[in-house]
């Protein structure tokens, strides 16, 4: 028996990445899955390798409209939506004295904004439904604590720490679990961008980043989207209706708490 079975999950920013990975989790499991993505593309390739349980929806989680009309979409091919993940977030990185306010505007519209708002036109249908669901939030080790180049994107996380302890306490009286995964450093495109950027701030080689942070790790690697995965599962499953507005480190063991 698979643990998702007849449910319908949405996922943002689910065309790659952690997204894609937990898509291909929750379909294993017996799920259909909305994979919504700015990059329709490549959200279309990835629904297509996932077969039938899948679908492609367009989103922009930074704008109203999109939200809507994504959720709508997957309302009228799947009837319900049981599982949000939000997942879709954007990185940036900057000293302090060189932050654009259009840079951080941008990241706390996607990051912040859109997890707010896309969690709250998912849990008004969950709330019409009269089925509860299961809400995670994608959160960071950057929200546990400050770093000194990366601000914007560690603040954008915290409150992500902060939204779900809040949304987990005023939306379990309906029968909804809003919980959050802390991941550490998971290998993939993101970490790309984030090697790239700290190979000009710190002077380093290409690839030089990816390898201390990984040695770092108390593990002994960078995590994959696929170690993820099994946390992923769990907050969507009948397994966790009685964990609330919890975040989980999931991060070979950098973060204790
Ligand atoms: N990779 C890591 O090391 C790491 C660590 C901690 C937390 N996280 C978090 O996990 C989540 C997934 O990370 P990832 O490594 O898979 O990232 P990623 O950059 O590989 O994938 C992000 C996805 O979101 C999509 N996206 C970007 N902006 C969007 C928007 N406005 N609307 C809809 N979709 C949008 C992108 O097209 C992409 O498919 C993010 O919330 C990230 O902050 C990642």
């Amino acid at each position: 028996m698979t643990r998702l079975t007849g449910k319908s999950a949405l996922i943002t920013g689910a065309a790659r990445g952690i997204g894609r990975a937990f898509a291909e989790a929750y379909v294993r499991e017996g799920a259909r899955v909305a994979i919504a993505d700015i990059d329709l593309a490549k959200a279309r390739a990835a629904a297509k390798e996932l077969g039938d349980a899948a679908i492609a929806v367009h989103m922009d989680v930074s704008q109203q409209q999109s939200i809507d009309r994504a959720v709508s979409e997957t309302l009228a091919a799947f009837g319900g939506i049981d599982i949000l993940v939000n997942n879709a977030a954007i990185f940036t990185a900057a000293p302090i004295v060189e932050i654009e306010r259009i840079d951080f505007d941008r990241v706390f519209n996607i990051n912040v904004a859109g997890t707010l708002f896309m969690l709250q036109a998912v849990a008004r249908q969950m709330i019409a439904s009269g089925k509860g669901g299961k809400i995670i939030n994608m959160a960071s080790q950057a929200g546990r604590r400050g770093e000194a180049l990366v601000a914007v994107y560690c603040a954008s996380k915290a409150a992500i720490i902060s939204l779900t302890q809040s949304a987990g306490l005023n939306l379990i009286a309906h029968g909804i679990n809003v919980n959050a995964i802390s991941p550490g450093v998971v290998d993939g495109e993101h970490w790309d961008g984030v090697d790239a950027f700290f190979a000009k701030y710190e002077n380093k080689a290409p690839g030089q980043k990816k390898r201390e942070v990984g040695e770092a790790v108390p593990f002994g690697r960078m995590g994959t989207a696929e170690d993820l995965c099994g946390m992923a599962v769990f907050l969507a499953s009948s397994d966790a209706d009685y964990v609330v507005g919890q975040t989980y480190n999931v991060d070979g063991g950098q973060w204790l708490s």
